[in-house]
């Protein structure tokens, strides 16, 4: 495969102009807070989002952009040939892939649509961004991609990967696909690292929605284990200001981590949530441990910091209340969520909790 010219290589002048992105899994959590952001702090930036639309993607979380001039969205399968067509039509200047499979529960279960969608979709795109001549390629990765981290100390980007899920083997195998990518063919890709994140919109299945969703209704709060269990929580909007910085100030064929650098135990998160709502600690149900579940996750995020000037803006205390607001305020869009095909996996998952 021949190298790509210098001139097809990303330059953040041409953001200025008038930039073309496609954003892939944009009917999700964070690629749906992801387009308000950019098409609010950008006026001269046209998106075309690109999702499958799967348990996880609605439509209806990007509703208010329905008719907004610079906003287009596609129904397509990121590991489809029909992407190949989508990319040579619209021409973008830049790609941002959030597209897939994103819960480590389900990817116990049913781990082959998370290759099928996080290794193989991500490796047609890079495919497929390629003969499009389109500019940088942003990997929105996980640091679930090093495994567990053991006693106070933190994951640099150079960190060995040592994934422990089918969710987070098939992300480093495309954050390896996308370095490579670079290495072959010269190709402009930022890969970016977060920690977890929480806020409006995400779907009930993760510690935080569920746990604020089930209390709401008096139902059990399944905890894994022991509760110990460390997660560095940020806000999505802290997020999105790290892959829009990715996107104009990184450097190609590099990784950049993103993390708050706090790590409360799940079980005080859980017990945070009851406080907020008023409700009592007998709703927690300590139940049998996640298999492979990782015990701590902690990145350095010097790197970022330094090289692309981002600094997390919310504090958790305070994003954790506005983020139970907006559940309790907006019963509707997750209650319709945990329909039938949910409450299947639930059993399957925790079994009668
Ligand atoms: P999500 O599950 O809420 O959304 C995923 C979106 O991808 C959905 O809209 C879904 O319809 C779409 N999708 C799935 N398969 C697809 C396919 N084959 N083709 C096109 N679209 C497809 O996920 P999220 O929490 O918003 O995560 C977005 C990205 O951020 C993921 O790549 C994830 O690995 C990464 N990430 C998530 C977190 C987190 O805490 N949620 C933290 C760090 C990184
Ligand atoms: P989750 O939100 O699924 O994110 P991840 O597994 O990608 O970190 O889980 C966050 C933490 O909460 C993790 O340690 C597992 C734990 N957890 C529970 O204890 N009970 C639950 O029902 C869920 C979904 C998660």
């Amino acid at each position: 495969m021949e190298k790509l010219p210098r001139l097809l290589r990303f330059e953040f002048a041409r953001i200025r102009e008038l930039m073309k992105l496609v954003v892939t899994g944009g009917c999700g959590f964070i690629g749906s807070h992801f387009i308000r952001f950019v098409l609010k702090q950008h006026r001269d930036i046209r998106i075309l989002n690109v999702d499958l639309l799967t348990y996880a993607g609605r439509g209806q979380n990007l509703a208010d952009l329905k008719r907004h001039p610079r906003y287009r969205f596609v129904r397509a399968d990121i590991a489809s040939p029909a992407v190949w067509k989508l990319l040579s039509r619209f021409r973008p200047d830049a790609l941002i892939n959030f597209a897939a499979e994103s819960h480590v529960d389900r990817s116990v279960h049913y781990a082959s649509a998370f290759l099928h969608t996080n290794t193989l979709g991500t490796q047609n795109l890079l495919d497929a961004t390629r003969a499009a001549r389109t500019g940088r390629f942003v990997q929105v990765s996980t640091d679930e991609v090093y495994g567990s981290i053991p006693g106070k100390r933190r994951a640099s980007e150079n960190w060995l990967l040592l994934p422990s899920s089918s969710y987070s083997a098939s992300k480093a195998a495309a954050d390896l696909l996308c370095l490579a990518a670079h290495r072959t063919h010269g190709q402009d890709v930022v890969v970016t690292r977060c920690t977890n994140n929480y806020g409006p919109y995400q779907f009930p299945e993760k510690l935080i929605p569920l746990m604020i969703t089930n209390a709401l209704h008096d139902i059990p709060l399944p905890v894994y284990g022991d509760g110990q269990q460390r997660r560095d929580w940020m806000h999505v909007e802290d997020h999105c200001r790290g892959v829009l910085l990715a996107l104009e100030r990184g450097r190609a064929g590099e990784i950049y981590n993103f993390g708050m650098g706090t790590e409360p135990p799940n079980l005080s998160i859980v017990k945070k949530i009851l406080t907020i709502l008023g409700k009592p600690d007998r709703l927690i149900r300590f139940v049998k441990d996640r298999p492979g579940h990782d015990r701590r996750y902690a990145v350095d995020t010097a790197k970022s910091r330094r090289e692309l000037g981002w600094r997390p803006q919310v504090d958790f205390e305070e994003g954790l209340v506005h983020t139970v607001e907006w559940y309790r305020q907006n019963v509707n869009w997750w209650l319709r969520l945990k329909d039938a095909s949910f409450k299947k996996f639930y059993m399957k998952n925790y079994g009668r909790t």
